[in-house]
């Protein structure tokens, strides 16, 4: 069929294998070309198919080598019904894994589910023995908790007072004032079951119960902290408080892995547009004019470039990984400089309907969204009838 992108708000309905695939072997390439990283061997990616997870199972695979077993929820392609842009992307990532010669199986259901996990050991301990890297990068707005079957879902919301400020509708170029009423104490505990670090210890907890976890295994979840800008709605709103959950997590996990001598990590990333970051209130309009700026400055980076120097510069540099004083690994580095902020501040008062296109990279942003469905990447043709039937040749 020929498939045309079909955008409700935030999201896309359809996908394009052929845009997926290639900016799969994008950032296979991009990966190759930066040498190789002494990392991990046997790596679990746990939101493995989209965004900074898919990223760092590219990273690992195509930068030090490894295995790698991906977890994800993803909608599989049938007969006149295309994927989800999840889906596509590791059919093409396992199809260039095994022709290099590299392990690579997936897992597609609720990572959240006890099933998941068992199915998840179960692969581990026949074809792996163990792992030594966990990648732990769900996102999502709904979770089951598997021992109360309560359903939890997610909300993008301040704490405390109402938040008023600017957000930008990404397709038409708006400029709107938006305000958010604040969150429930119900809000943000099911914030907190959903993006929090309950979920990562259970992970955690079986792996190592079923001796799946190497000696000096390491894990990694990721977090944002982002400008004051976006503050009252984001780091001090309920995802915030997820977030700080997810960062205190950290701790009780490295006790976990004491007697094996190993360490969980949160990395504090860059603002991306993600299926993820596009549905959150006000971030499309600050990220529109970060692109703007850092790509000025030439320090813009995508998932790959992030996740990619996250493995070489922070985690595997043979010395000890730095950490901030909240015992954070920080490659947000660049969008955090001063010269940074000073800048997207400024432009943030003056944004306007007007001039948005003109003072940020709306462009740019649009772009982005739409490659995240394989749509307008470059040398894939979109007039022509492509198969939307595409198998991932590890599912298990
Ligand atoms: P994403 O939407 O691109 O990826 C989410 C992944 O989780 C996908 O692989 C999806 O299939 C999987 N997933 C979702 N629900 C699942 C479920 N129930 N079971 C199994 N898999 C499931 O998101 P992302 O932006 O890459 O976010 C990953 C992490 O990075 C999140 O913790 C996010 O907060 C963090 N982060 C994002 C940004 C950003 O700007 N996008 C910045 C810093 C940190
Ligand atoms: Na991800």
């Amino acid at each position: 069929m020929i498939i045309t992108p079909r955008v409700r708000g935030f999201i896309c309905l359809t996908s394009h294998p052929k845009g997926c695939e290639q900016n799969v072997v994008n950032q296979i390439n991009y990966v190759k070309s930066k040498g190789t990283i002494d990392g991990p061997k046997k790596v679990l990616v746990i939101g493995a198919s989209t965004g900074f997870g898919l990223a760092s199972r590219i990273t690992s695979a195509f930068g030090s080598n490894a295995a790698t077993i991906g977890v994800y929820f993803e909608k599989p392609s049938a007969e006149g019904k295309p994927g989800s842009p999840g889906w596509y992307n590791t059919a093409a990532f396992e199809k260039q894994a095994h022709e290099a010669g590299l392990y690579a199986k997936s897992i597609n259901g609720d990572a959240f589910s006890d099933e998941i996990k068992q199915k998840t050991l179960d692969l581990i301990k026949t074809d792996l023995g163990q792992v030594d890297l966990v990648i732990y990068s769900l996102a999502s707005p709904r979770r089951v908790h598997p021992k109360t079957g309560v359903i939890h879902n997610s909300v993008l919301k301040p704490i405390g007072q109402t938040f008023s400020n600017k957000t930008v509708d990404f397709h038409t170029g708006n400029v709107t004032e938006v305000s958010i009423t604040p969150a429930s104490e119900e809000d943000i505990e099911n914030t907190v079951a959903v993006m929090g670090g309950e979920d990562w210890a259970m992970w955690i907890d079986a792996l190592k119960a079923a001796n799946l976890l190497a000696p000096g295994a390491t894990t990694v979840a990721y977090s944002y902290i982002g400008p004051a800008l976006t503050e009252a709605v984001y780091r001090k709103g309920t995802i915030g408080r997820a977030k700080d959950h997810l960062e205190a997590t950290a701790f009780t996990i490295t006790d976990t892995l004491k007697d094996l001598n190993g360490k969980a990590y949160v990395s504090v990333n860059k603002a991306l547009v993600t299926q993820a970051s596009s549905a959150i209130p006000v971030i499309p309009l600050y990220i529109s004019l970060l692109y703007k700026v850092m790509k000025a400055k030439g320090i813009h980076e995508g998932t790959i470039e992030q996740i990619q120097r996250l493995y070489q510069e922070r985690l595997y540099t043979g010395s000890e990984v730095p950490v901030d004083e909240k015992g954070r690994i920080r490659i947000d580095d660049w969008e955090m400089r001063d010269d940074v902020q000073a800048e997207v501040a400024t432009l943030w008062e003056q944004a306007t309907t007007e001039n948005l296109s003109e003072i940020g990279d709306l462009a740019g942003y649009r772009t982005d969204f739409f490659n995240l469905f394989g749509f307008e990447v470059e040398g894939v043709e979109y007039g022509t009838d492509v198969n939307e039937v595409v198998e991932v040749p590890g599912l298990v």
